[in-house]
C-alpha cells in the first residue's frame, strides 16, 4: 500500500515509518524540519519505497498531489507541547488548525482513509479518573495559552467527526497519553528525555512544582502498533479513541526512577511552574487514560513498561553522549 506520513520526521512519526516499511509498504514522508530532525529517517534514505519531501503540509498544491496518490494518511504533522505552544502562539494554533483542514480536505475530496492524532490534552482540568473518551472536557480561559494547544487540537476532533459526519469520510481521532522512547528530544519540555538524560550526565534534574502530579508514559512501540490498527478498523471510523499506557507515576517518582536506573548521582530539584512557564500557569494533577474503547475495538494492550521505556531511552542518550564526548 502507498502510505503518506506527514510529520514523518518527527518522533512518533519516524517509528510509524520504519513500522510499515518494515511491512513492505511505499512511504512518503512530508515534514518541514521544524521540531522533526532528519536523522529519525535518515536509515530509510535510499531504500526502496520510500520517499521524503522536506516541505510544509500548508502547501496545498503539494499535498493535493500527495493524497490523490496514497491509499492512507497518518496526519501526524504538529507544533507539539505545550512549551511550544507558549513560545510561538500564533504559528502553532496555525500549523494545528490549518495543517489539519488542508489534510481533511484533501482526503474527503479523494476518499482516502486518515488518521488525526489529537492528545489528552484536550480532557484539561477533567477530574474524573480515568478519561473516557464521552466525558466533558473542561479547559482555562483563553488568557492562560497552555490551553491553546488543547482548544487547537479539539478542534481538529470537531472538523474531522464533522467530515464522518456530513460524507463518511474514512478519519478515526486518536487521543495519544504522553507517548515516549527512543527519538524523542528533551528541547520541546518533553520530562523523560529531559529527566533520563540529566540522570546520565549525573546533572540535577528539574521537577515543576512539588513533583506529586502523575502521568502515565506510553512506549512509542506500543502506541504505533495501536496507530496501525485504528486506521485498518473500520470500526473505528468517526470514532475518538484514547491510546497510552494505564499505569501511573509521579513525576517525583519519575525522577527517582530515571536515577535508580541509570545509576545516577544527580540530585532533584524543585521550581515552582511560574519559574519554568511564567505566572499563571496551570497544570494537571492527574492524567490516566481508560484504554477500554482500544480494548474493545482493536484489542489493545499495551506491553512494554516504565522501565523499559527509561532503559531503551537511557540506551540513546549513552549513545548520542558517547559520540558528543568523541567529538568534543
Ligand atoms: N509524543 C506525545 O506524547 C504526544 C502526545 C499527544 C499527542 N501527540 C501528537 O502526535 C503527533 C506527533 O507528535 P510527536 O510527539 O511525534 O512530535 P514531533 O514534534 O516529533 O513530530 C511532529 C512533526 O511534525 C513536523 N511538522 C510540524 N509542522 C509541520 C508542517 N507545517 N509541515 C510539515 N511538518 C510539520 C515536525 O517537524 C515534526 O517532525 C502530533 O500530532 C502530536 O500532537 C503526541
Amino acid at each position: 500500500m502507498k502510505i503518506l506520513i506527514t510529520g514523518g520526521a518527527g518522533f512518533v512519526g519516524s517509528h510509524l515509518a520504519d513500522k510499515l516499511h518494515n511491512e513492505g509498504h511505499e512511504i512518503t514522508i512530508i515534514d518541514d524540519l521544524s521540531t522533526g530532525r532528519y536523522q529519525n529517517v535518515a536509515h530509510l534514505e535510499g531504500k526502496e519505497g520510500f520517499r521524503l519531501i522536506i516541505d510544509t503540509v500548508l502547501n496545498e498544491k503539494l499535498m493535493e498531489e500527495l493524497i490523490r496518490e496514497t491509499d492512507r494518511v497518518f496526519h501526524m504533522a504538529s507544533a507539539v507541547g505545550v512549551k511550544l505552544i507558549m513560545e510561538h502562539p500564533v504559528k502553532t494554533i496555525e500549523t494545528i488548525f490549518r495543517g489539519t483542514d488542508v489534510v481533511l480536505g484533501f482526503c474527503s475530496r479523494y476518499r482516502k482513509r486518515v488518521l488525526i492524532p489529537s492528545t489528552s490534552e484536550v480532557y484539561g482540568k477533567g477530574a474524573s479518573i480515568p478519561f473516557r473518551e464521552e466525558d466533558d472536557l473542561l479547559t482555562g480561559s483563553t488568557d492562560k495559552h497552555r490551553w491553546a494547544y488543547a482548544c487547537a487540537k479539539t478542534l481538529d476532533e470537531f472538523l474531522a467527526l464533522a467530515h464522518w459526519k456530513e460524507t463518511r469520510l474514512p478519519v478515526a481521532v486518536v487521543r495519544l497519553f504522553n507517548t515516549v522512547g527512543p527519538r524523542q528530544t528533551g528541547q520541546y519540555g518533553m520530562v523523560v528525555p529531559n529527566f533520563v538524560k540529566s540522570a546520565i550526565k549525573n546533572e540535577p534534574i528539574t521537577v515543576h512544582g512539588d513533583g506529586s502530579q502523575s502521568r502515565c508514559f506510553g512506549h512509542v512501540l506500543d502506541v504505533v502498533e495501536g496507530l496501525t490498527k485504528v486506521i485498518e478498523t473500520p470500526e473505528c471510523f468517526g470514532q475518538v479513541i484514547n491510546l497510552g499506557n494505564s499505569e501511573e507515576v509521579t513525576i517525583k517518582g519519575l525522577a527517582e526512577k530515571a536515577i535508580e536506573m541509570t545509576g545516577s548521582t544527580s540530585e532533584i530539584r524543585y521550581i515552582p511552574y511560574s519559574e519554568a512557564y511564567g505566572e499563571g500557569f496551570e497544570d494537571m494533577q492527574r492524567r490516566v487514560p481508560s484504554l477500554d474503547k482500544a480494548k474493545r475495538i482493536i484489542g489493545y494492550e499495551p506491553t512494554r513498561t516504565l522501565e523499559k521505556i527509561i532503559n531503551d531511552v537511557a540506551e540513546q542518550f549513552r549513545e548520542e553522549v558517547k559520540s558528543e564526548t568523541a567529538n568534543a
